[in-house]
């Protein structure tokens, strides 16, 4: 499938919905280049997914660029780099350097950041230098703890206006494209009419112009939380199990590795015992 360019994923505004799911490895990358989906985020979530932490808070750039690398070695698609807390809110300079990474180690297309008028001068700096910025507003993982929890965002018209007033900065600042995590519909749907780049849902109702989701969540692989805006398409985790369960019985019992899955010699191993009493 051929790579989205910027421009293709602008022009989509409106027209046919843009999908970008997560994959933190070459394997989970080659899967979804295979179907076609269009942006794949190599998301801070690897955190929590994969790296076993408790947020998003402790992902480092060294982590994220190690993913990263291994996700562009399965895909020629749009890559997406999710900038890691810290990594874009000290000195501009250490914004450039630390995105720079994602392009010239990682090969990525794109780095997403979160955050409203706050991050504008990062973005600004970043497009400048050529190198494209996907937004993240609503519900901001790196900063949950400031919003009260892994909670909807916008519900009344104040923090509404809020969130309003963020996209429509990422989009004066330069980003090609906005994910909007936990807000309501109607919300979302004023957003999306209001902004002239991409907005891409997660739990923001069926107006985006896209939808993202981490690949795990809807594999049904995490299921350490679930949020509610996560359709399981698959429960693999239960398979997964019931596989391992499976492997486990049969090793002890003497059933696996079987012929089937063993190396017959050509030569005859009772020769090679009678000259060597070694063997
Ligand atoms: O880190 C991530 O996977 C994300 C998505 C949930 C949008 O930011």
């Amino acid at each position: 499938m051929k790579k989205l360019t910027i421009p293709d994923i602008i022009q989509r505004k409106g027209g046919e919905k843009l999908t970008m799911l997560t994959a933190y490895d070459a394997s989970f990358a080659r899967l979804l280049d295979d179907v076609g989906v269009d942006m794949i985020l190599v998301g801070d979530s690897l955190g929590m997914v994969l790296l076993g932490y408790e947020s998003t808070v402790p992902v480092t750039m060294d982590e994220m660029i190690h993913h990263a690398t291994a996700v562009r070695r399965g895909t020629s698609g749009f890559v997406v780099g999710d900038m890691p807390f810290l990594s874009y809110q000290t000195a501009i300079s250490d914004t450039i350097k630390n995105a720079g990474r994602f392009f010239k180690e990682a090969g990525c297309d794109a780095v997403k950041l979160e955050g409203g008028p706050e991050v504008c001068d990062a973005v600004r700096a970043l497009v400048r230098a050529g190198m494209p910025v996907m937004g993240h507003i609503g519900l901001t993982p790196q900063t949950a703890g400031s919003l009260g929890g892994y909670k909807v965002q916008g519900k009344d018209v104040e923090s509404a206006r809020k969130l309003l007033v963020d996209a429509q900065a990422l989009e004066g600042a330069g980003v090609f494209a906005i994910v909007m995590e936990c807000i309501p519909n109607r919300l979302a749907q004023v957003i999306t009419e209001k902004v002239a780049v991409p907005t891409i849902g997660i739990g923001a109702g069926p107006s985006c112009d896209g939808q993202v989701l981490v690949t795990h969540d809807l594999l049904g692989m995490f299921d350490k939380f679930v949020p509610r805006f996560v359709r399981k398409y698959a429960n693999l985790a239960p398979q997964i199990k019931d596989a391992v369960q499976s492997f486990t019985e049969e090793v002890k019992s003497g059933n696996f590795p079987d012929e089937k899955h063993s190396f017959t010699m050509q030569v005859d191993v009772e020769q090679l015992v009678a000259e060597d009493g070694d063997v």
